[in-house]
């Protein structure tokens, strides 16, 4: 399957399985439409937006309840509760103190961006000549591996090891019946232990609980490795475009847009409607509905842009669903934008991207999470210019 074959089945909402595949699922814009018992699916724009503003709504979780109580009767699966807890987010309010840290932590990220090489790895594959070589381990996750070891000031291998081992428990969650959660104790008890090993310095006076650089220094880096190399398979898939962006820097700005709209790593988020229900107009969600927000589809609302499967550069500037909205939307947009744009740039002034001559079947392979899109490896040639 191809970047363009992503997502391209045109079947009803009907035919969508209750457990979501941000791949291969169809994206499909309509009215909110039941998913299961308490449980709606959301897709146009204006009804993202609604949800993630209305101040009722929550990230209240059922699994987490439901793990609770399990763990009340249980003392070996503390390690993976504690980090259930957070990753699940169930617990957060607007503008609490971990929001606070994340922001700080973002910051860091976003100042020592400028600094980060992103050319010499690129340089390094192609030293010999044309090579086939997977883009998401040897252009993606190196800068980003760097970056976050410069931001936090700590070991590289140690910062990839608990981002893997956090997607990889991610993914394994979604997957298992809670009993078995215990399975992943010993995983989840050598996460914590890692963390505690970082020895990162902070200003004076300033402290910062560990569980708090989950989301911005590890989780949350996730998607935007996604994005950085779905716009690498589309650039491979797409020469005309790639060699437009390479003569002509002033388009990059539009092209990068619709990589945002288009190539976003997030697919799907998760609320919980409030006691009072919301009304969406043509829709009332009831009190304490678990909804499914779908932002792909929010950022191919026909009500929003013209021809919106289609990746133009001369659409003017909208807000896309990409990164969420409100008081727990992401804090990383403008860092993101950032990054994307550098490895665009150092990408298209190094090497030339392709398909591999010859292809194989596993050359793109697909992520596990459900609510993630994209490459977990993917396959190109890369060439001198
Ligand atoms: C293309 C890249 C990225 C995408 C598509 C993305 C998207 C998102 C989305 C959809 C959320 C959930 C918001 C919600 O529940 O309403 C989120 C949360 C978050 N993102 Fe990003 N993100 C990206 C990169 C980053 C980066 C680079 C950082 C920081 C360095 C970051 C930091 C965060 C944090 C801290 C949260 C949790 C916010 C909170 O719980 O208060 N993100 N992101």
């Amino acid at each position: 399957m191809r970047t363009s074959e992503l997502n391209s089945q045109a079947f009803g909402p009907s035919m969508i399985r209750e457990a979501a595949d941000p791949n291969l699922d169809p994206i499909v814009v309509g009215v909110p439409w039941r998913r299961g018992y308490g449980h709606w699916h959301v897709s146009r724009m204006r009804d993202v937006r609604a949800l993630m503003a209305d101040p009722g709504t929550t990230t209240d979780d059922l699994a987490l309840r439901v793990f609770s109580r399990f763990r009340e009767k249980r003392s070996d699966v503390d390690s993976i509760f504690r980090l259930f807890s957070h990753i699940s987010r169930a617990h957060r309010t607007p503008n609490d103190a971990e929001r606070r840290d994340a922001i700080t932590v973002t910051k860091r990220f976003m100042e020592c961006l400028p600094a980060l090489d992103f050319r010499s790895p690129l340089a390094a594959l192609i030293s010999a000549g044309e090579t086939d070589a997977d883009a998401m381990a040897n252009a993606v996750q190196k800068p980003i591996v760097e970056w976050r070891a410069a931001a936090l000031g700590i070991d590289a291998a140690t910062g990839r090891e608990i981002a893997e081992d956090l997607i990889d428990l991610m993914a394994s969650l979604e997957q298992m019946a809670i009993p078995d959660y215990v399975k992943l104790e010993p995983k989840a008890a050598a996460i914590l232990r890692n963390l505690s090993a970082l020895n990162m310095s902070w200003p004076a006076g300033q402290t910062l609980p560990l569980l708090h650089l989950t989301s911005p220094a590890f989780l949350a880096l996730e998607p935007m490795s996604r994005t950085g190399c779905l716009m690498l398979a589309h650039l491979a898939d797409n020469p005309d475009i790639q060699e437009v962006l390479r003569d002509r820097a002033d388009m990059r700005p539009a092209y990068l847009q619709e990589v945002e709209r288009l190539l976003a790593g997030i697919r799907y988020m998760s609320r919980q409607v409030g006691p009072a229900g919301l009304d969406l107009g043509d829709t009332r969600l009831p009190p304490h509905s678990r909804v499914t927000l779908d932002l792909a589809a929010a950022n191919r609302d026909p009500e929003v842009w013209d021809d919106p499967d289609a990746f133009r550069l001369d659409r003017p500037r909208r807000q896309t669903a990409t990164f969420s909205f409100g008081a727990l939307a992401c804090t990383g947009s403008q860092t993101s934008r950032q990054f994307l744009s550098i490895l665009l740039d150092a990408v298209l002034e190094t090497l030339r991207l392709s398909e591999p001559l010859a292809a194989k079947e596993d050359d793109r392979t697909y992520t596990r999470c459900s609510l993630v899109r994209g490459y977990d490896t993917c396959r190109l040639r890369f060439a001198p210019l």
